[in-house]
């Protein structure tokens, strides 16, 4: 019951490529474990290694440790919280709290290659909003060292800005095994979106070409967030934008929707049997010896009239290419014979009715930082939560990048508009996209407005917010919100359901005996056990499940028979036959089930009899 061992996995990916540079050692209990044989593993790729310590590379202080834990497992697991959630039966969204790093490590088998589209909004490290509980945030003397500030003499070997280089190396240990799992997480064609401003964007670029690779970049987007300039500063700067970093998974199978021809502009005045056409500027600007092809005179063949280019203006496409157009009678000349010559662009000869989305993000369609925070108060009826981004510029940036049945992770959920703009655009599509969203419960400040409105961490203002804006998207939608699903099952990230059961043998007592007797918590309730075999065996989280009372025990169904689980007391033979009838793909029971030996010695053969196909776990 512990998280994948995602360096087990690596080992793995290198087999598949290199099998013989795959060998054996012994772990640090004297068991034999795979390993790789690097000296082979480096004889085989001879030629393009990195010679010396001077490579192209991006690095800071503490780096390998941040990478070591993020690939390392963890014996935590989610407890479903049934009576925070809203329609727990029925819908498909999660919101799930705890540190988002060990969240992401415990979804990686239900979630491996799921996520169409991410949205993560982390802190931008400004000095007071980076919080976070990793333990690999280097102690003092060994950040010093490692930066070079002293040597293990304590002399200085040269002077770095301290708390600079502290500020940024923390920063970025923190986003590097977050980025890293999150790409597990992502589906072939899927695309992860990333706020930043001008603080941190160029460590988390350079991040995120070493994770996702440098021909995966999308674009940097440019938003202007600032409404009105800024005039505290003592330069007179005013710094009005912010950017929106995206990476593919893989550019070569993603695209975005793109944005649709205004066709409103094709119509069809004199009947042309080619069909609707626009009149286009025929001319662009330039001067004669910038395009010296494109500096010509333009004669009406009927008229004899001349049009020339002119100093400031020269025509848009070649002589040739224009004499031809006036064969087709693809050009209007002017009554006026000082207009100038147009083009008949006919719509049937677009090549696509779609045009590219901007990299640059207008504020008429995507708003500004101030519409996050105006919409957020006016939910609440008080200011609730500092800079929450708006609805608007989720909304325009998901329905981009995802379909209509994504799901849309955001593991820095905050005041959870990523959320409410899910919400909002399947009611204006009619999709049914899901959302998972990660929250810390990070207590508020007491002297916050947060606070003093009851709520005591973020994950209360994410869970009301999500609560108060999926009944007023559905209210607003009218009909069109009759199966919107505005609920969503909340998760815990808490300790292992199970005990710690492998003791030495000189550690075992004769009071321990007792607590021993069952190897699961006795806080944990079937559905905390059930969520726990969900995660460890790769199962989606948001799958429905029944139950149902079989020989007087309760049975658990998800997904219909994809698991079915049984954690009662004194489950027997009778009980074991009825279920394997059901044909699951798979089963688990709890080790102190069964009624006795037999029935456990029994429940395999049991199976292979009945429904062979079935993978019986016993926890
Ligand atoms: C910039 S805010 C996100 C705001 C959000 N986009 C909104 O519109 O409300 C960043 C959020 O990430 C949360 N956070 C920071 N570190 C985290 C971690 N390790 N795990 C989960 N959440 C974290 C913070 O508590 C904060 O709520």
């Amino acid at each position: 019951m512990e998280s994948a061992d995602l360096t087990e996995q690596n080992i793995d990916k290198i087999a598949a490529l290199f099998p013989n540079v795959i060998s054996e050692t012994k772990d640090a209990d004297g068991n034999l474990k795979k390993a790789i044989n690097f000296t082979l593993l480096q004889q085989i790729l001879q030629g393009d290694l990195v010679d010396g310590d001077e490579c192209y590379e991006f690095t800071w202080a503490g780096k390998k440790q941040s990478i070591i834990d993020g690939n390392s497992p963890l014996r935590k697991t989610l407890r479903p919280c049934p009576e925070e959630s809203k329609d727990w039966d029925k819908t498909e969204n999660l919101y799930i709290e705890g540190d988002n790093l060990e969240v992401l490590k415990l979804l990686q088998g239900s979630y491996l290659n799921s996520i169409k589209m991410m949205y993560f909004d982390p802190p931008y490290n400004t000095g007071n909003d980076f919080v976070y509980r990793d333990n690999f945030t280097a102690a003092k003397d060994e950040y010093e060292e490692d930066v070079g500030l002293f040597d293990e003499n304590e002399n200085r070997l040269f002077k770095n800005t301290e708390s600079n280089g502290r500020f940024h190396s923390d920063w970025c240990s923190m986003m590097y095994p977050r980025l890293q799992l999150a790409r597990n997480l992502l589906t072939d064609d899927g695309v992860i979106v990333i706020s930043i401003d001008d603080g941190e964007v160029n460590n988390l670029i350079k991040i995120c070409v070493e994770i996702f690779g440098e021909e995966n970049h999308l674009a940097t987007f440019l938003w202007k967030s600032r409404q009105t300039t800024d005039s505290r500063k003592s330069t007179n700067m005013s710094i009005d934008h912010e950017y929106i970093v995206a990476f593919t998974n893989r550019q070569s199978v993603f695209s975005l929707k793109g944005n649709d021809i205004d066709k409103g502009k094709y119509t069809n005045p004199d009947n042309d049997p080619r069909g609707s056409w626009a009149s286009i500027d025929l001319s662009v600007q330039a001067t004669r010896d910038q395009r010296p092809n494109q500096f010509y005179e333009i004669i009406n063949p009927i008229t004899g009239i001349s049009y020339p280019a002119n100093s400031q203006r020269v025509w848009s496409k070649s002589k040739d290419v224009v004499n031809g157009m006036i064969k087709e009678n693809r050009i209007i000349f002017p009554d006026n014979p000082s207009g100038r010559p147009r083009e008949k662009k006919f719509l049937s000869d677009l090549r696509s009715e779609i045009t590219g989305f901007s990299s640059w993000l207008d504020p008429k369609d995507v708003g500004y930082t101030t519409n996050g925070t105006r919409e957020l108060s006016s939910l609440f009826e008080q200011r609730i939560f500092d800079f929450p981004k708006s609805t608007k510029l989720l909304c325009h940036i998901i329905n981009q990048a995802s379909t209509e049945d994504s799901i849309i992770l955001d593991i820095f959920s905050g005041s959870a508009t990523t959320a409410h703009a899910v919400m909002k655009l399947n009611a204006k599509d009619g999709g049914s996209r899901k959302f998972i969203m990660v929250q810390l419960p990070e207590t508020t400040d007491e002297k916050s407005e947060a606070y003093k409105a009851g709520y005591k961490n973020i994950c209360e203002i994410g869970k009301e917010r999500i609560r108060k804006a999926g009944e007023k998207v559905k209210e607003e939608a009218g009909l069109n919100g009759q199966n919107l699903d505005i609920g969503f099952r909340v998760l815990k990230l808490d300790s292992t359901n199970m005990k710690d059961v492998y003791y030495g043998a000189g550690e075992y007592s004769q009071q321990m005996l007792l607590d021993l007797e069952s190897n699961i918590k006795n806080d944990r309730t079937d559905l905390d056990l059930l969520y726990g075999v969900l995660l460890n065996w790769g199962v989606p989280l948001a799958l429905p499940h029944t139950n149902e009372m079989i020989g007087g025990v309760k049975v658990h169904f998800v997904n219909g028979v994809d698991l079915v689980a049984c954690f009662a007391d004194n489950v027997n033979e009778t009980i074991i036959r009825e279920i394997a009838k059901r044909k699951p793909l798979r089963v688990v029971f709890r080790d102190s089930s069964f009624a006795n030996s037999p029935d456990k010695i029994n429940v395999t053969e049991i199976f292979k009899t009945i429904s062979p196909e079935t993978t019986v776990k016993v926890i």
